[in-house]
């Protein structure tokens, strides 16, 4: 089959298509055939050991995923597919499903197949969304509902989500929605109609305006793009507030810290996702009540030009790659 792989880390160059071997699923696996995945943060940090992360971090990821080079050859971290073979113990899943899922840090997306446990982050797709836009489902709702989890939010609290266009941030405007939150949404003007349409019941333009400078206080701040610092969100918080963190080894340090001023506290995404939560995202999608943002389709040979432009941290939600055609 084909399949992007690299073998050293580094820049989005060090990715090239390649034949492997086909994966042959075990008594406890699907085959599925992969019709579309995605290009996405995760993907450009662990290629790049995350180097851009400071090196406490990209010691971590070096440990994690290959010292001098990646232990696994294929990324991407989530799809969508068809059944083409089922393991004598799967009853989940039949040869034709169409399916979706994500495979996280196991990644092996960027490939024309892949073997998947059936009782994995793996669903049937949403009968209304076609391939391309079931493939990113999973990585925007997984990271914010892992952040969402963490807020305790109850009905009619406040939430600031800062950098509300991403793929974290859009997943995470309409998963807060389910809350029964007041959502502010922050972006830049180009997407405020978006945020808007995600479910925003205010918008602010950070071209145009400051939110720690305005007065207003929230009691939930959630920093889905990276950009804020607990420092400078601190004001904008009420007592007993928390500031949701994305990334940052600082954050981290920050969460584990035991002490707390005015209750402020910083939280950092702890749980893993799990089969129960791509369910509930794929019964928000059946009701109509979520929908993943695409920005760009990009086939699956031009995966360094869909990377850089993943790496230009300006995408609004996701990029997808087309694998294989769909009939
Ligand atoms: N995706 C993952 O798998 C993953 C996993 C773990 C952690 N993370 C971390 O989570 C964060 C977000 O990931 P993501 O995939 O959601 O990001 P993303 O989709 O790449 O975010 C892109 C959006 O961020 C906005 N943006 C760019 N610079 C900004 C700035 N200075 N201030 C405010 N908004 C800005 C841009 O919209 P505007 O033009 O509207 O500003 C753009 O639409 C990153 O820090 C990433 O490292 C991601």
């Amino acid at each position: 089959m084909r399949a992007v792989v690299y073998d050293r880390y580094g820049p989005p160059e060090v990715q090239r298509l390649e034949e492997v071997a086909r994966p042959v699923p075990r008594d406890d696996e699907v085959l599925v055939r992969i019709f579309a995945t995605t290009v996405n943060r995760l993907d450009c940090a662990t290629r790049d050991a995350n180097r851009r992360s400071g090196p406490a971090i990209a010691l971590i990821s070096r440990a994690v995923f290959g010292i001098r080079r990646p232990r696994r050859r294929i990324l991407g971290s989530e799809l969508s597919g068809v059944v083409e073979a089922v393991g004598t113990n799967v009853r989940q899943f039949a040869v034709g499903d169409q399916v979706f899922g994500a495979t996280g840090i196991g990644f092996g997306a960027h490939a024309e197949y892949i073997c998947m446990r059936g009782n994995a982050r793996i669903a049937h797709k949403p009968i209304g969304l076609s391939f391309e836009q079931a493939a990113p489902i999973c990585d925007g709702a997984f990271n914010a509902l892992a952040c969402l989890k963490q807020a305790h939010l109850k009905k009619g609290q406040t939430i600031l989500i800062y950098g509300a266009s991403g793929a974290i941030g859009t997943a995470g405007v309409q998963l807060a929605r389910q809350y029964g939150a007041h959502i502010t949404a922050v972006c830049s003007t180009r997407n405020l109609e978006l945020v808007k349409s995600l479910g925003a019941d205010a918008v602010i333009d950070y071209t145009k305006e400051d939110f720690t400078r305005n007065g207003q206080t929230y009691d939930v701040i959630f920093d889905a793009v990276g950009k804020l610092s607990f420092r400078r969100c601190r004001g904008s918080l009420k007592r007993g507030g928390r500031y949701l963190a994305t990334d940052g080894f600082r954050n981290l340090l920050l969460a584990l810290r035991p002490w707390v001023v005015d209750g402020k506290k910083v939280r950092f995404p702890t749980s893993m996702p799990t089969k129960n939560d791509i369910l509930m995202i794929k019964g928000l999608i059946d009701a109509g009540a979520y929908r993943p943002v695409i920005d760009r389709c990009y086939p699956l040979e031009e995966v360094v030009e869909a990377t850089r432009y993943v790496e230009t941290e300006q995408k609004t939600g996701n990029v997808v790659l087309t694998v294989s055609a769909t009939s």
